[in-house]
């Protein structure tokens, strides 16, 4: 840890602590930063320490000092009880999963959930003797009339990544708590800077630190950070599993914590501009951001989060698949791929209609994810402009 300053560590503002977590410099020369230790073979002094396996560190899948330095400051940042790592966001939602289900149990998993983590529920779960039911992510205190007698764990994701519908989780974490299941959260969104998840009623939560910890699509990561209920169960999984990070991405975690509410905070900006820009557009139906005053979960939003990020959605008025596609493949600022949380702007079509199956997806029209970086929004609104002219273009020529 770095060295205290005068006031107690839970006394200090957000942004010093971001500065402060997780960092030693005495441990390294002076160094400000921790550095990248790689390695698998710990060396032991003598035959008892060994035997006893003593030792501050005894192999590379049980911790070096570059993973601590993330674990720590991740716990400290979510006030969990202790956080581990894994190789992806992925893998920090099966390892949560794994850590607290067995054979026989039934899990209540959001409807709006991130469509991999059904894929796993639907495929490795089921076949480990897990079932799985999806609800209405607006469920929030109705959750108690789903919950059977084996249900040991729910799973909750606010916003929902693709259809932005906002979960009532402390609502659904008190009805959870009260039949003894477990409550876990993908939290990517949010990041604990803006949703406190433990402090909410999550035990197990979720980060893709892939997104906004990176903050520039160079790394692949996954955080869980666990209350003291689910924390033994949580690490002992993962030490089972030894399915480690790689000391390179933790690195690049750690230098993007420093600047996380920074750049967090100018996403929301950029992403707000641009979603009242785009609700006012004649081509747009409806813009899901749930901070707009406008959002069905704008109540919610308010009561429970301290900000909002660069990710939402659009529905489109009705228009064929050509002239979307004419918009998007002419985009020259915004980029199509998978992922988010990165300087650059991006967008992606997507319908999960076909998926759903305790709500139902129907949108008026076509529906666009954006995430918003830091260029300067007079060009993306001008890049989204000419697409909207293209967009227009081609569905008159079509008609
Ligand atoms: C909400 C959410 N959770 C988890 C993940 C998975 O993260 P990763 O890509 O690191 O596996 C993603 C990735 O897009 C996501 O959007």
């Amino acid at each position: 840890m770095a060295k205290t300053p005068s006031p107690a560590r839970d006394q200090l503002g957000e942004r010093t602590r971001l500065v402060q977590a997780g960092r030693d410099p005495s441990e390294h020369h002076g160094f400000v930063n921790t550095p990248i230790y790689r390695g698998s073979t710990v060396l032991f002094p003598s035959t008892d320490d060994i035997q006893n396996r003593r030792g501050r560190y005894v192999y590379g899948t049980a911790g070096t000092p570059t993973t601590e330095a993330l674990e720590r400051a991740w716990t400290e940042l979510t006030g969990a009880a202790g956080t581990v790592l894994v190789p992806s966001g992925l893998a920090a939602v099966s390892l949560a999963l794994l850590s607290c289900l067995k054979s026989g149990d039934h899990l209540l998993m959001t409807d709006s959930v991130y469509r991999p983590t059904r894929v796993f529920c639907d495929t490795v779960l089921k076949r480990f003797g897990v079932e799985t039911t999806y609800y209405d992510p607006l469920v929030g205190a109705g959750i108690a009339a789903l919950l059977r007698p084996n249900t040991a764990a729910v799973f909750t994701e606010a916003p929902g990544s693709q259809t932005f519908e906002m979960q009532d989780v402390p609502a659904i974490a008190e009805a959870a708590h009260a039949h003894g299941a477990v409550v876990l959260m993908d939290n990517t969104w949010a990041t604990p800077l803006f949703f406190p998840p433990h402090e909410r009623g999550v035990d197990l939560a979720i980060e893709a630190g892939t997104k906004y910890l990176s903050g520039g699509s160079d790394l692949l990561l996954g955080l869980v950070s666990a209350n003291e209920r689910c924390w033994r169960r949580l690490r002992a999984t993962f030490d089972s599993m030894a399915a480690c990070a790689g000391p390179e991405d933790v690195f690049l975690a750690l230098r993007g914590l420093r600047t996380l509410s920074l750049r967090l905070k100018e996403h929301e900006r950029q992403a707000l501009d641009l979603a009242r820009w785009l609700a006012a557009r004649p081509e747009v139906d409806r813009v899901l951001h749930p901070a707009l005053e406008s959002d069905p979960g704008h109540a919610i939003w308010r009561r429970d989060f301290k900000g909002s990020t660069g990710l939402f959605s659009v529905v489109l008025k009705r228009a064929p698949n050509e002239a979307v596609a004419a918009m998007l493949d002419g985009l020259e600022l915004f980029g199509m791929g998978f992922s988010w949380g990165g300087f650059e702007s991006l967008v992606i079509p997507f319908d999960c209609a076909t998926y759903r199956s305790a709500t139902e997806w129907r949108p008026a029209g076509p529906a666009l994810r954006f995430h918003v970086g830091f260029e300067d929004l007079d060009d993306l609104k001008a890049d989204l402009d000419a697409g909207f002219a293209r967009l227009r273009e081609r569905h008159a020529s079509l008609a």
